[in-house]
């Protein structure tokens, strides 16, 4: 026989092999707080509903209350062969409280449990996701306010497009993590459901009351369907896939940083503090935290297709597949959370070389819509003005020149409607200004968007 909880009907001893392949308390034991929190919010609810004594739901209360300081205190003992960390408190508890122990699993199974205690851990996570997230929104934000002058090219193709400014570039990284920051809190919405009273698949006999035990967690709703309550695992599949989205997002700007680090641009100054060195080459100063974490969305992705496979088979309602969900979970909330924090750190200490932006403007004739526009405000029709301009790029690029640079002259022999006033339309900055068209990098729009990502953060 086995002294497990489980016991019962067992005549031998599970085999050691199996005890190391199926516990998961090796890494379960990590939602030990949300599993004391629904014990006790189940026996309060016991109580309430009749079923205990309010003194047997206050001893059992107490006892969870005791467990929790052992473990935070570093005594209680996590036992392999108790499988999970449900049940290595329950009968931890029982050997504190005596008898009444055994009452607490009345009307509740460790399928509900488990989805109560990874329900609540997931709603945890995200909410310091949420907190990283506007903390690197307002970093962008940050960092367009202070570089709404400088000027950079903007690329299509990694090809010179046309000039923007860095703080509308900023600024759309700044959007990209707002609108995760709504994807995470419509992922808690749905997380913060409790499973609590489903018993096991299909209900039970004992007159339970799930909205009294939501309450008690602080969770937002209940379930409707108890098949549903205890299989669903769509809340972390989900959260995996803003993750990843939101990994995707930094691997983006980790890709331009790596690029601007580089000197034939030259466009940022690493941060010591965010690069290492070569141990070979002296010179080097290497964007490794960029990478890594480039590197590192990759990981999070896996964490996505792992548990969208190990869930896509299942039929309802619980299987012991699910407990495959925790480790990719908490390999991507780490991952996550450390990336989200660390690149707003990083971006808050990156300094610009507004210099070699601006050199770097000069090449590639990103003026030359400019041009292309002045003609048509001339009375020549687009695609004629797109063709003029285009010979004049030719030619400018045979003399290693910029179109600003030839003369009224040279300019006048590609379009007799090319004046004088070419030249202002020609420069950058104005190329900029007159960008005046709503969500553009013109600086009434930037300071449009500055203003509203202010208000979102206030
Ligand atoms: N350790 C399990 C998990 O993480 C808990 C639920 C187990 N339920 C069961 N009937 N075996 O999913």
């Amino acid at each position: 026989a086995d002294n497990k909880l489980w016991g019962g009907r067992f005549a031998q001893k599970t085999a050691a092999s199996v005890e190391d392949y199926t516990e998961s308390v090796s890494y379960d034991q990590n939602l030990y707080r949300e599993d004391i929190a629904g014990s006790q919010a189940h026996a309060r609810m016991l109580a309430e509903q009749g079923v205990l004594t309010s003194e047997e739901a206050e001893t059992l209360s107490r006892g969870l209350d005791q467990v929790l300081e052992e473990i935070e205190s570093g005594k209680f003992e996590w036992k392999k062969e108790m499988e999970d960390l449900h049940m290595n408190i329950e009968s931890r508890l029982t050997e504190i409280v005596g008898a009444v122990g055994g009452k607490l699993h009345t009307g509740r199974s460790r399928n509900d449990q488990v989805a109560t205690a990874f329900r609540l851990h997931v709603v945890r996570s995200l909410e310091a996701w949420k907190v990283a997230l506007e903390k690197l929104v307002a970093v962008f934000t940050a960092k367009a306010e202070a570089n709404t002058d400088v000027l950079l090219p903007g690329y299509t193709h990694l090809q010179p497009a046309q000039p923007v400014s860095l703080a509308h570039h900023m600024l759309a990284y700044a959007w990209m993590f707002k609108r995760d920051h709504s994807r995470v809190c419509d992922c808690i919405k749905r997380a913060n459901v409790c499973p609590l009273g489903a018993a096991a698949l299909a209900g039970t006999t004992y007159p339970l009351n799930p909205a009294f035990s939501a309450q008690q967690l602080g969770m937002e709703g209940t379930f409707r369907n108890s098949l549903d309550a205890v299989s669903d695992r769509d809340f972390v599949m989900e959260s995996l896939f803003t993750g990843s989205l939101i990994m995707t997002h930094l691997s983006r700007i980790c890709e331009e940083l790596i690029i601007w680090a580089n000197p034939c641009f030259g466009f940022i100054k690493l941060p010591d503090a965010f690069s290492t060195g070569s141990s070979i080459m002296p010179q080097k100063k290497n964007p490794d935290v960029c990478e890594l974490m480039r590197g590192k969305t990759g990981r999070v992705f896996g964490d996505l297709i792992s548990l969208l496979t190990t869930v896509k088979g299942l039929p309802l309602a619980y299987n012991r597949d699910m407990q495959e969900d925790k480790e990719p979970f908490f390999d991507a909330d780490k991952t996550v959370h450390a990336s989200v924090s660390i690149m707003a750190d990083m971006m808050e200490a990156m300094g610009f070389n507004a210099d070699n932006m601006e050199k770097a403007l000069k090449k590639g004739f990103l003026n030359a819509t400019e041009l292309a526009d002045y003609l048509v405000g001339k009375g020549i029709p687009f695609r004629e003005a797109h063709h003029i301009t285009g010979a004049a790029v030719a030619h400018a690029e045979k003399t290693a020149k910029g179109l600003e640079d030839m003369s009224l002259e040279e300019l006048k022999s590609f379009s007799d409607k090319i004046d004088e006033d070419v030249f202002e339309v020609l420069s950058y900055e104005a190329a900029v200004k007159r960008r005046v068209s709503p969500g553009g990098t013109g600086p009434e729009s930037v300071k449009a968007q500055i203003a509203e990502l202010r208000e979102w953060l206030a």
